[in-house]
């Protein structure tokens, strides 16, 4: 069965009540729990993770190398804008990943534009609140089914 991992960074675990103009009125248990669903009813093994520090995420990021994890949806929120370490993580265990993001930051502030994840990202999901999920998990499935 397919192994799908998905990273949550800090500040994550706020959404709902977070800026809900800018990331949605939906908590992460909620997204999740849609995601999940979507996933089971297709087959495919998935699991979360949500932290609020780097080094727990690298942590996170390893184990999902030993774990033998096929692929990985990560929103790594404010790290997406300054994390080598992330970064370096998932050069190392060489799983394939797709970048999410509930926000469109392409067109938010210019520190936002920048990301150290999108140039070895499988690709990029931006700007569909909690449905970028569900999107990047479907682009997954069509990679794996063409
Ligand atoms: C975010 C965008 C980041 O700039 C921000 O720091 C976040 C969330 C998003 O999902 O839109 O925490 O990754």
């Amino acid at each position: 069965m397919v192994k799908i991992r998905v990273f949550n960074g800090p500040n994550l675990n706020l959404l709902g009540q977070r800026e809900p103009g800018v990331y949605g009125q939906s908590s992460l248990q909620d997204i999740m729990q849609e995601l999940e669903a979507f996933a089971e009813s297709c087959g495919v093994e998935l699991n979360h993770f949500q932290t609020n520090s780097e080094g727990g995420m690298v942590d996170a990021i390893q184990k999902a190398g030993e774990d033998g994890v096929d692929y990985i949806i990560i929103n790594p929120a404010g790290y997406t804008h300054t994390s080598v370490s992330i970064r370096d993580a998932l050069l190392a265990v060489e799983i394939p990943f797709v970048e999410v993001h509930l926000s469109a930051v392409s067109s938010r502030e210019p520190f936002r534009q920048v990301t150290y994840f999108s140039d070895i990202a499988i690709g990029v999901i931006s700007g569909f609140r909690g449905e970028s999920y569900l999107l990047a998990l479907q682009a997954i499935l069509n990679r794996i089914e063409p």
